[in-house]
């Protein structure tokens, strides 16, 4: 059985916790979807509308109940402060596949937390009968690249013009694990 839905799993690492994401975590992730310069590689600009955060939320909240992905809210494990979300989604049963994601607060990065939280997403997902992640950045996101390629990511190819953003198409790097 790959990925069991049944039970959202709550994950730890030595400084994290990693939370099935709720809609009460919209009030974190507002600010940091709010950031223009979090926000400068992900397939929206950034969102100065809280509802549209919390329609966003609600959306991943009820693919998880689909069985469809799993969002965790990531917090630091002494005094739970909210650093961001790390997702597997596009779970594919079939093909034993899914695609990762992650954000972070600005204030979270150049800490290890991202490196940290996906190393166990990965395991997790390799626990769980996963043998192909994929995860796809858009160019010039370079701390992206810098993590996936940590995490053993290998480059598979390049996605052209994949993301219309700001009236622009943007070119995509597309990333793969296999586990
Ligand atoms: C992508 C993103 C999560 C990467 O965050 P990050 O903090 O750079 O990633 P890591 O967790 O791997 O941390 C690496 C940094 O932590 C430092 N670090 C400090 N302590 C560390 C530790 N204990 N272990 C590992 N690294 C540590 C590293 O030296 C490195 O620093 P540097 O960036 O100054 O070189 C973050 O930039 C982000 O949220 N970006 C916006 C959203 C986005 O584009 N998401 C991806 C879409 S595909």
């Amino acid at each position: 059985m790959i990925l069991d839905f049944d039970r959202l799993p709550i994950l730890e690492t030595a400084r994290l916790r990693l939370d099935p994401l709720v809609e009460a975590d919209t009030q974190h992730l507002f600010p940091v979807m709010g950031d223009p310069e979090v926000m400068a590689y992900w397939d929206v600009a950034e969102i100065d509308d809280p509802d549209l955060v919390s329609a966003i939320v609600g959306g991943q909240v009820a693919e998880m109940a689909a069985g469809r992905a799993f969002y965790w809210a990531m917090r630091t494990l002494t005094d739970r402060q909210f650093l961001g979300v790390c997702d597997l989604s596009e779970v594919d049963r079939w093909h034993r596949r899914a695609e990762v994601g992650f954000i972070l607060g600005r204030e979270a990065w150049g800490q290890g937390y991202a490196q940290e939280a996906m190393q166990m997403v990965v395991a997790f997902a390799a626990a769980n009968g996963v043998r192909k992640l994929t995860a796809r950045t858009h160019l010039g996101n370079r701390r992206s690249e810098v993590l996936l390629e940590k995490l053993g990511f290998e480059e598979e190819g390049l996605l052209r013009g994949h993301v219309l953003k700001d009236g622009e198409r943007r070119d995509c790097r597309l990333f793969g694990l296999l586990l």
